[in-house]
C-alpha cells in the first residue's frame, strides 16, 4: 500500500474521532468492563491500518485494566507505521512502553517482522493501578486467523469485504458471549457542498462500482450488517450513525483532513473511470472532478459520508 494510503489513514483519525457514535462506544466499553477479571480481556482488531483505534481506546479510557490486544492488517507498511505511532501515542498518554518480543513468527516480504508485541503500563505519574496492556501488531490476513477473543473490532472494514463470510469468520474468532464492534461501516451516502447538478449521478455510479465492479464490499454495508447479523443469530446490542463530516473553517481544513477528501476524490475518480455511463459523459465527469479539486484546494468544499457503528454479541 502506498504512503498516501497511510497518510489518509492517519488523517482520518480526527474525522473518526468526531464521527464515532458515543452511545455505541459507551455500550462497547461497558460490555468490555463487565468481562470477568480473572484474565486479560482479549481483543482482536481486524484491518487495523496504522493503529489509530488502539491508541484512541487507551486515550479515551475505553479499555479494562488488563488487556491483550492483537491488531492485524495484511498491509505490512501500515503495520510498520503502527509500530512507530502506537508507542508514541501511548507514551504521550502517560504510558511506559516496552517491547516484549520481536519477529517471533519470522518476517514477511521486505524483511518486515510478521509480529511484534509491546507492553504498556501507566508511568509513575499516572494512577494506573494494575493496568497492563499487551499489544501485538501483526501482518496477516484478517480472515485466516485463529483466536478465542472476547471482542473483535472491525473499523471501516466490513464495507470492503464479503459481509456474510466476514461475520461468520468473526464469529469463529470469538469466545462464547464475545462481541463484534464494527464502527465506521459505510452506508450509502457520499455528498458534497456546494451542490452540483451531477452529484446524484456521480454518487450512483460510485455506488454501482462498489456493488458490481469491485471484488467485494457493498455501498449499503452498514444497514445490510443490521440484517445479516440477526439472520446469523447475533444479538445486535447497539447501532447508530457515525457520519464523517469534513468542513473548512475560514478556508482551512483542520489537521490534515483535506488529505481525507483528496483520497476519497481519487478513489471515486478511479472508480468512475471503470464504469462509463451514457448519462454521464466523460467530459462532464471530468469537469465535476475538476470543480471538486478546485473547491478542495480553495478550502470551499464540504464532504459528508454516511456510516453506521454496530455492536453485536456472537450467537
Ligand atoms: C479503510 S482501511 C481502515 C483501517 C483502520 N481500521 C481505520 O479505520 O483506520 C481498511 C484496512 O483493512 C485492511 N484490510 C483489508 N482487507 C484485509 C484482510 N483481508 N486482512 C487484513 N487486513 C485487511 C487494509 O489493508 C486497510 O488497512
Amino acid at each position: 500500500m502506498t504512503n498516501s494510503m497511510q497518510r489518509y489513514l492517519e488523517a482520518k483519525r480526527s474525522v473518526d474521532d468526531r464521527a464515532l457514535n458515543r452511545r455505541v462506544l459507551e455500550r462497547f466499553t461497558a460490555e468490555l468492563s463487565a468481562r470477568p477479571e480473572t484474565k486479560p480481556v482479549r481483543i482482536v482488531e481486524l484491518g487495523c491500518g496504522v493503529g489509530t483505534m488502539i491508541a484512541r481506546l487507551v486515550e479515551w479510557n475505553c479499555l479494562p485494566a488488563r488487556v491483550s490486544y492483537r491488531a492485524v492488517d495484511r498491509d505490512a507498511a501500515s503495520i510498520q507505521r503502527a509500530r512507530e505511532s502506537v508507542p508514541a501515542r501511548l507514551q504521550a498518554a502517560g504510558y511506559t512502553v516496552d517491547p516484549l518480543e520481536s519477529g517471533a513468527d519470522g518476517t514477511v516480504e521486505g524483511g518486515v517482522p510478521k509480529s511484534t508485541t509491546l507492553v504498556a503500563r501507566p508511568d509513575e505519574t499516572s494512577d494506573g493501578g494494575g493496568t497492563r496492556l499487551e499489544i501485538t501488531l501483526e501482518v496477516a490476513d484478517a480472515f485466516e486467523l485463529e483466536d478465542d477473543a472476547d471482542a473483535v473490532i472491525a473499523a471501516a472494514l466490513l464495507d470492503i469485504v464479503d459481509l456474510e463470510d466476514a461475520t461468520s469468520e468473526i464469529a469463529d474468532l470469538l469466545a462464547g458471549d464475545g462481541l463484534c464492534y464494527a464502527p465506521i461501516t459505510y452506508d450509502g451516502g457520499t455528498t458534497y457542498a456546494p451542490r452540483d447538478r451531477l452529484d446524484d449521478r456521480i454518487e450512483a455510479q460510485y455506488h454501482h462500482h462498489m456493488d458490481e465492479v469491485r471484488d467485494d464490499g457493498s455501498s449499503r454495508a452498514g444497514s445490510e450488517l443490521l440484517a445479516v447479523l440477526p439472520q446469523q443469530g447475533w444479538n445486535v446490542l447497539a447501532a447508530g450513525g457515525s457520519d464523517w463530516i469534513v468542513r473548512p473553517r475560514g478556508g482551512e481544513y483542520p489537521d490534515d483532513e483535506a488529505a481525507v477528501v483528496a483520497q476519497v476524490l481519487e478513489t471515486m475518480a478511479d472508480a468512475l473511470e471503470e464504469v462509463p455511463s451514457p448519462e454521464l459523459g466523460a467530459d462532464a465527469r471530468r469537469r465535476w472532478f475538476a470543480r471538486r479539486w478546485r473547491e478542495l484546494e480553495a478550502g470551499d468544499l464540504v464532504y459528508v459520508a454516511h456510516n453506521l457503528d454496530v455492536l453485536a454479541r456472537v450467537p
